[in-house]
């Protein structure tokens, strides 16, 4: 390129330039020296709370012409309006600063990892286009009131201190809603049919609260659902799992569900992890199970299952997680246990297992990487197979009464081989 060329582009240049800055004194100045002006009383409020540390904030200075590049803060393509706040893991404590609304663009706020406490001011509710609303490890107490949060599409509020009932307010707040993240507070009462009118909703973690009743009814169309972790009790109804189930996690772990437990989980064909851990399920594994060609993890564990396994769930490749421990086996390991050969993680601990270490041939399944046999009744010498298992990392056998070797470890870990050889009996 010759140098009158590059003269001329340059003129052109600034030109526009000249044009882009006379367009925005005269179109967006005046509001984006408002939101400049919300975001010094913020930073204030800020400094007031936090006399010693202090987090990014604190570098907004009054005398830039813009705040668009302060640390933490987005405005939107053309500069004009302030739109994201992430002050997320700086150093934060006090309560909720009470003018985001003063921010009438605002769609993004991040809060997370600080110490913020208090209840959610019902200022937030009035930024008319909050999307993104983080609010995730704090210790933010009060009830829940989300009047007004029209137009959230992603909320989190997992690991906070807030309680009262999940349903006084969702329905209202819910017409755009994909991920809601309630997990670790103090919710109590039912489910209900808070999130009935949730069309949008993908991703609901009700985890670690303290939930009560029966479970909701309308998860099947979610990807991702939690209430692990609970007091919810109750069957699990069949009519769940509609033909159109899209569930890809389902956790109803820690809670006191019973009853057996629906075949027509077969329905939900894009599901990795089934995880019924710790409920009072009773009968059969249904077989059905074995359809469900994506799951991953098959957690089944402290439950009242029949003792025969399914030959259908052998057919399950990608299956790398089976838990089937504490459900009252007894006797001999059942022999199908050794055919999962495509299984990393195999826990059968806190049964009742006599025997069949050998003729189960688990301990010449391929892939394990964790095998966890503690708390049973296995008695007799070490099985000398232990230290051939060529992928195995973790064995626990801790609680049981093998002869010749007193195990005071919980945890064998198989760094180098051969770690433990029965010889040393
Ligand atoms: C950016 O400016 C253009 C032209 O003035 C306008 O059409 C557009 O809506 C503005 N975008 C935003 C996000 O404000
Ligand atoms: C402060 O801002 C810098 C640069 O934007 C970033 O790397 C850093 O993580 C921020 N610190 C905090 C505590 O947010
Ligand atoms: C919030 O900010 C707006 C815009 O600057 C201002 O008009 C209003 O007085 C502020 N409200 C409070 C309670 O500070
Ligand atoms: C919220 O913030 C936490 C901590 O910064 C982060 O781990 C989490 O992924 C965020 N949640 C969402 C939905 O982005
Ligand atoms: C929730 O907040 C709105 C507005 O802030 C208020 O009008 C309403 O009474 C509150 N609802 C409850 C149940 O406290
Ligand atoms: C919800 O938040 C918790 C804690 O921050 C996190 O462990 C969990 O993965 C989140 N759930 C979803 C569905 O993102
Ligand atoms: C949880 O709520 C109960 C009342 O429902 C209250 O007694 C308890 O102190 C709360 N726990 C926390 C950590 O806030
Ligand atoms: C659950 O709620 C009951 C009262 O409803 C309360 O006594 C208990 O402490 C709560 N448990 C937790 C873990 O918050
Ligand atoms: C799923 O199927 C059920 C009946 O099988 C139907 O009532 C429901 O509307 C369907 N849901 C979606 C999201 O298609
Ligand atoms: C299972 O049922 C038994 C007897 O009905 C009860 O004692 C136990 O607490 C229940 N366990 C769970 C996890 O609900
Ligand atoms: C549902 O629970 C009742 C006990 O309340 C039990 O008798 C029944 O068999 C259960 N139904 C299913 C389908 O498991
Ligand atoms: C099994 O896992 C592989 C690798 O993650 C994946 O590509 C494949 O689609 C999975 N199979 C099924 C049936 O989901």
């Amino acid at each position: 390129m010759s140098d009158g060329e590059t003269g001329h582009s340059n003129r052109v240049a600034l030109l526009v330039f000249l044009i882009l800055i006379a367009g925005s004194v005269v179109a967006g100045d005046s509001v984006l020296e408002t939101d400049k002006q919300v975001l010094l009383e913020l930073k204030s409020f800020l400094e007031e709370q936090n006399l010693i540390n202090r987090g990014n904030y604190s570098e907004w200075n009054p005398q830039d012409s813009t705040p668009c590049a302060w640390p933490g803060i987005s405005c939107d393509v053309n500069g004009t309006r302030v739109t994201r706040i992430d002050l997320s893991d700086n150093d934060i404590a006090g309560d909720i600063f009470g003018n985001f609304s003063g921010l009438t663009a605002l769609t993004y706020l991040d809060l997370s990892k600080n110490t913020l406490g208090g209840a959610i001011p019902g200022d937030l509710g009035q930024c008319q286009n909050l999307k993104f609303l983080n609010l995730s490890h704090n210790i933010i107490d009060g009830e829940l009131n989300l009047t007004g949060f029209n137009s959230l599409e992603v909320l989190d509020l997992s690991l906070n201190r807030i309680g009262g009932e999940i349903q006084s307010t969702l329905p209202e707040i819910c017409n755009s809603l994909v991920v809601a993240n309630l997990s670790t507070n103090n919710f109590t009462g039912v489910i209900g049919n808070s999130f009935d009118h949730c069309r949008n909703l993908q991703y609901l973690d009700l985890s670690s609260n303290n939930l009560s009743g029966d479970l909701w009814f309308g998860f099947g169309r979610l990807k991702e659902f939690s209430v692990s972790e609970n007091k919810l009790d109750g069957n699990v109804s069949a009519g769940i799992f509609t033909s159109n189930c899209s569930l890809q996690s389902l956790d109803l772990s820690g809670n006191s569900f019973f009853g057996e437990f629906p075949k027509e989980i077969s329905n939900c064909k894009q599901l990795v992890e089934l995880n019924l851990w710790g409920n009072n399920f009773t009968g059969p594994i249904p077989k059905d199970i074995g359809s469900i060609l994506s799951l991953q993890e098959l957690l089944l564990g402290s439950n009242k299952f029949s003792s025969k396994i399914p030959e259908s769930l052998l057919g399950l490749s990608n299956l790398t997680i089976l838990d089937l421990s504490n459900n009252n086996f007894g006797g001999d390991i059942q022999e199908i246990f050794g055919q999962f050969t495509q299984v990393k993680f195999l826990l059968l601990h806190s049964n009742s297992y006599t025997g069949g270490l050998h003729s189960s041939g688990i301990l010449k399944l391929p892939n394990i990487y964790r095998l966890d046999l503690s708390y049973n009744q296995f008695s007799g010498p070490l099985p000398a197979e232990i230290s051939q298992m060529v992928s195995l990392k973790f064995l626990v056998l801790a609680h049981n009464q093998f002869a010749g070797i007193y195990l005071q470890i919980m945890e064998i870990c198989m760094d180098s081989k051969p770690l433990i050889s029965p010889t040393t009996s």
